[in-house]
């Protein structure tokens, strides 16, 4: 099973969960500007992670979703991740980014998981990176 893990980043803290990730799957790692949709078709595996910007994904990750609308991902797996501020009120990108990959045909093979972050800036609060782990049950 190939997996490949698409992240926006804007400090750094969804870039260090992604790596984070990318390790315990083995998997390939590209940034949202990097996305060409002809090249996605060998992976089984997609993972999506954004940070939080205005309770949503980032501007780059919704630029991925309409390039990649109109592309079938039937009988593909993927999940999604966030980081966010660990606030009642603060909203989550994965959630977001969970019903996109819906309309494009996925299945859902996990939970999104959110990863916190102490400030605006970052960094991922105390423990955060363990959290990776969970992404082992894609393997
Ligand atoms: C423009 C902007 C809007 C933001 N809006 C939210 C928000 O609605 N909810 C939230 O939890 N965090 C929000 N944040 C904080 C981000 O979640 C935080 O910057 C991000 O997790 C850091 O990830 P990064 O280092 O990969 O950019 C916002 C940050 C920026 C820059």
């Amino acid at each position: 099973m190939k997996a490949i893990i698409v992240y926006d980043t804007k400090f750094g803290n969804t870039e260090q969960v992604a790596e984070g990730i990318a390790k315990v799957l083995n998997a390939d790692l590209i940034k949202v500007t990097e996305v060409d949709p002809a090249k996605l078709k060998i992976y089984d595996i997609f993972i999506f992670g954004s940070p939080t910007h205005a309770w949503n994904m980032s501007g780059g990750m919704k630029k991925v979703f309409n390039k990649l609308k109109g592309h079938s991902f039937e009988g593909k797996k993927a999940t999604a991740f966030d980081t966010k501020l660990n606030t009642r009120f603060a909203g989550n990108a994965a959630t977001k980014i969970q019903s996109k990959l819906k309309k494009l045909g996925f299945s859902i093979a996990m939970k999104p998981v959110h990863f916190f972050v102490i400030g605006r800036e970052g960094p991922l609060a105390d423990g955060e990176m363990e959290k990776v782990k969970a992404f082992s049950t894609l393997k």
